[in-house]
């Protein structure tokens, strides 16, 4: 049987952007709980400014919180040098930098234009790679952008490339306002894979639009076998107006798993931390 893994984004891209303020205590709740589901890989929390994104202002406590399981990689957004020393004194098996395909959405995401993000980022990769701690890549974007409409793919091919070449051991492709149609994202990746192949992708598709199974069969097809999703489909980006939550872990699972994918999870496990989850969302 073919293997196909789920990055579990709940704690994350989940939580980011919920309303109301979630106590730590329901996180590091949350974290534990998907310890319990088979995950290799689980994004907790982001060390990025608690101005911009106040959700995640408690990141130091929530990684010092959780219990770890032997064998999964706790995952932490790291935008700067700042939010890496955040990330490295908090014991952070591996941070993601975080790159835009677009100048606005990079402009209302990192206040930084691409190549100035690009730069900050650089140290990070390297000093992740001097201290032995993965580093993984996001292109935001990919698709459509909010402020600058549809994306070139040449655009995410060469951010992910310089995103590849700074050492990022995969790169994450993000439709991150959920607004990809199978024919977008199969153009999208035909330029990404002259670039890296797709062992080295993965596909992180929110769910607005309701398309996010269908562009997950067109990645499939183009040969990615990795797919970010979180628990309860939370989540959002508060800088990319409209865009609705990741795609459900729950639901890519069972998709993957009819297509005839093992994925390794325990879907009682699964499905306990999506109640969890969406219990944790504040009045709408
Ligand atoms: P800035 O305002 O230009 O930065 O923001 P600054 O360097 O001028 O710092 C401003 C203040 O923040 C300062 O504090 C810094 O110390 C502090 P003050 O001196 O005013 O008291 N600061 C920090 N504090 C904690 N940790 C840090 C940090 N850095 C600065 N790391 C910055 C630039 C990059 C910091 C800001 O824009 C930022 O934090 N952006 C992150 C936004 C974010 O987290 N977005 C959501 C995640 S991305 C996403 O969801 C997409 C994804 O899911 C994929 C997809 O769907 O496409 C990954
Ligand atoms: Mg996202």
């Amino acid at each position: 049987m073919q293997q196909a893994e789920i990055f579990e984004m709940g704690p994350r891209d989940g939580l980011q952007n919920e309303k109301r303020l979630i106590p730590a205590a329901e996180k590091i709740a949350l974290v534990d709980l998907l310890s319990r589901a088979g995950f290799r890989r689980i994004e907790v929390t982001s060390f990025v400014s608690p101005k911009w994104v106040p959700q995640m202002a408690d990141a130091a406590e929530v990684m010092a919180g959780i219990t770890r399981a032997p064998g999964i990689s706790y995952a932490v957004l790291t935008p700067n040098m700042k939010g890496y020393e955040g990330a490295r004194a908090a014991r952070a098996d591996e941070v993601a930098i975080f790159a835009s395909a677009s100048e606005g959405f990079s402009k209302a995401n990192l206040n930084a234009t691409i190549a100035e993000s690009l730069e900050r980022f650089a140290p990070v990769a390297k000093a992740a790679r001097a201290d032995g701690i993965a580093v993984r890549g996001y292109v935001s974007v990919v698709t459509d952008c909010p402020y600058d409409g549809p994306t070139p793919p040449a655009n995410v091919a060469r951010v992910a490339a310089a995103l590849r070449d700074m050492g990022c051991y995969e790169i994450s492709l993000g439709d991150t306002i959920g607004q990809g149609r199978p024919e977008t994202i199969d153009a999208m990746l035909a330029a990404v894979l002259n670039e890296m192949p797709a062992e080295k992708l993965a596909g992180h598709y929110h769910d607005t639009a309701g398309r996010a199974l269908q562009n997950i069969d067109a990645s499939l097809a183009r040969g990615l076998r990795v797919f970010d999703a979180a628990v309860g489909g939370l989540g959002g980006c508060p800088y990319a107006p409209g865009a609705k939550g990741n795609v459900a872990t729950e639901a890519v699972a069972r998709h993957l798993t009819a297509q005839g994918y093992a994925t390794g999870l325990n879907m009682a496990v699964i499905d306990e931390a999506a109640a969890m989850a969406r219990a944790m969302r504040g009045p709408a």
